[in-house]
């Protein structure tokens, strides 16, 4: 399923990177790593209890660390749906919290769901073949693969970012980005569970 590729082989056509990259530390995320993450609980525990799907992969490049430097990943977020919700990402906060983050979208259709950290505000950015998305310091980012092929992406942070993940996974995000008459539709989280 995961073929390496290699990003500088200017023979492989631009949109085609549903890979992982050779030699890089990968983090690959199944269903069982995302409890408590989709809205829906009994439809996450009866996907799971069908198959551990992999859900996503993250091929992690770090070449130094230090004041200026960067650090990228490039990641594969495929394509389903834990009843009417998008496949996702966990989601996190940068553990320094003024590092931003710039998203490269390669190949599929998705969006990114950012919030500010007290979740009072959301915002939903278009990612995928040729989109860019910048995500500001002091927010929380997911990103969710609402097409039907993998979403890939590559993401880029200053290499002293580092990843909350613990505050997500306190709070969650407070808004879901779920299928309604075949298009993705954000609700808040309580709407959701409470018309679901
Ligand atoms: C790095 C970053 C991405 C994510 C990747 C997986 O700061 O935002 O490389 O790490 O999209 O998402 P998480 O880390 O939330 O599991
Ligand atoms: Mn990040």
């Amino acid at each position: 399923m995961l073929d390496a590729i290699d990003l500088n082989d200017l023979s492989v056509p631009y949109g085609i990177y549903p890979a992982v990259l050779e030699g890089r530390p990968l983090v690959q995320r199944r269903l069982s790593d995302l409890s408590g993450c989709f809205a829906d609980e009994a439809a996450w525990a009866a996907a799971l209890a069908q198959e551990d799907a992999l859900v996503y992969a993250v091929s992690s490049v770090e070449p130094a660390d230090g004041e200026g430097q960067l650090h990228y990943g490039l990641g594969i977020l495929y394509s389903g749906k834990i009843g009417r919700e998008y496949y996702l990402t966990k989601g996190h906060l940068h553990a320094h919290r003024a590092a931003a983050e710039v998203y490269i979208g390669l190949a599929g259709r998705g969006e990114m769901l950012l919030e500010d950290e007290a979740g009072e505000v959301a915002r939903r950015c278009p990612l995928g073949a040729g989109r860019i998305v910048y995500v500001p310091g002091f927010t929380a980012h997911r990103t969710v693969n609402t097409g039907p092929e993998p979403l890939v992406y590559i993401g880029v942070y200053p290499s002293s970012a580092g990843h909350d993940y613990g505050a997500i996974a306190g709070r969650n995000f407070r808004n879901v980005l779920v299928e309604e008459a075949g298009n993705p539709v954000l609700l808040k989280r309580e709407v959701f569970l409470n018309t679901n």
